[in-house]
């Protein structure tokens, strides 16, 4: 075991060799709400149960993302991934063809997931992978938990392709990296969703999009007129139902309060608290499922006070900016 402080001084980084001890222990700080980063074919992923909003939210602080770019849940096999989200015949053709394997279907999720709302930021679709290496496959099932894992590099940076990558790049801010060597295909999955009447390709990667397409069928070469479907561009998808209001002091008597900070101002027909303690991480956990909890409420708006550029502020920002767009830059729903 690698024991040593990184270069900051501060953290420690924490890199063993998988082994069934060294997994079993990575399964019980899964299970905790904990940090792992592990080797898959593709790429190192850093991993976290992705039923807990906190261990996620903790996830898009490490990577230093600007936006909540929603991430890969990973599954043992399809029968897990099939109990969070709608297979399709065309979801089951891919699964069976290409799972285990470097292939990313986005599906639709189901009403009854457990799944973290921010491990999708807010979306109503899912992406899927059951990885083939054996690593990340003795991981999941010793957890017996949905593993959601961005690729183990903060934003801008090299995805990973060994543990001393992760090591460097990441720091003791993971609580645990195994290392099982090289990944094999050393470039991401191929992403594709599968929510439309024809796939469409979100990313090519470490899958042939011609093997995907002689199961599938031809890709949606992108109809001008179809609504863009790639995540940074779906300024109105993340919206509630009903009208935003940014930077309130307080709310009017029928607006739901969304509230940040220690002791807010009285008022409005409901009150949820992003994070009492006025912490952006936490903010972040709770954003999208309070932002459904103020969707299913009889209000006439949501204000929500001002949350500081600090931390995951900017992503939180990014997306309540997005939510309060004016209706007429709407992309419809697909
Ligand atoms: O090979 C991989 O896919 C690696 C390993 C660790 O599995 N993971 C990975 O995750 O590359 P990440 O978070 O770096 O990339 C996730 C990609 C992003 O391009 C994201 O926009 C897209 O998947 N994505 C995730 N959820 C989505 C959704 N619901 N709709 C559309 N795109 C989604
Ligand atoms: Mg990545």
């Amino acid at each position: 075991m690698i024991d040593h402080t990184d270069s900051s001084g501060t953290a420690r980084v924490r890199l063993k060799p998988a082994d069934r001890d060294s997994i079993a222990e990575a399964a019980s700080i899964l299970s905790a709400g904990g940090l792992v980063a592990f080797p898959t074919e593709t790429v190192y992923g850093l991993g976290a149960d992705a039923r807990n909003d906190h261990a996620i939210a903790r996830v898009y602080a490490i990577k230093n993302r600007p936006r909540f770019n929603p991430l890969i849940v990973h599954f043992a096999d399809a029968e897990a991934a099939a109990r969070e989200a709608l297979f399709d015949q065309a979801a089951e053709e891919a699964a069976t063809a290409f799972w285990p394997g470097p292939l990313t279907l986005v599906l639709a999720r189901r009403p009854n997931s457990m799944l973290s709302r921010l491990v999708s930021a807010g979306l109503e679709t899912i992406a899927l992978r059951v990885p083939d290496h054996q690593i990340a496959q003795a991981l999941m099932r010793a957890a017996n938990l949905p593993i959601a894992a961005p690729s183990a590099n903060r934003a801008g940076m090299i995805s990973p392709t060994l543990a001393r990558h992760v090591a460097e790049g990441l720091g003791g801010a993971v609580d645990l990296i195994l290392d099982g060597g090289q990944c094999p295909i050393g470039l991401e999955s191929t992403v594709i969703d599968l929510t439309g009447s024809r796939p469409v390709l979100l990313r090519p990667g470490g899958l042939d999009a011609e093997k995907i397409s002689s199961v599938l069928g031809p890709f949606d070469q992108g109809d001008p007129a179809a609504p863009i479907r790639s995540p940074g561009q779906l300024s109105r998808h993340y919206a509630p139902r009903h009208p935003l209001r940014l930077n309130a002091q307080s709310p009017s008597p029928t607006e739901a309060f969304l509230t940040f900070g220690p002791n807010p101002p009285a008022g409005g027909a409901l009150r949820l608290d992003l994070s009492p303690s006025g912490d952006t991480v936490e903010a972040a956990a709770n954003l999208f499922a309070l932002l459904h909890e103020a969707d299913r409420a009889n209000i006439s708006g949501i204000a929500v006070m001002p949350v500081p550029d600090e931390g995951l502020g900017p992503a939180i920002n990014d997306r309540l900016r997005r939510a309060a767009a004016p209706a007429d830059t709407a992309i419809p729903a697909t």
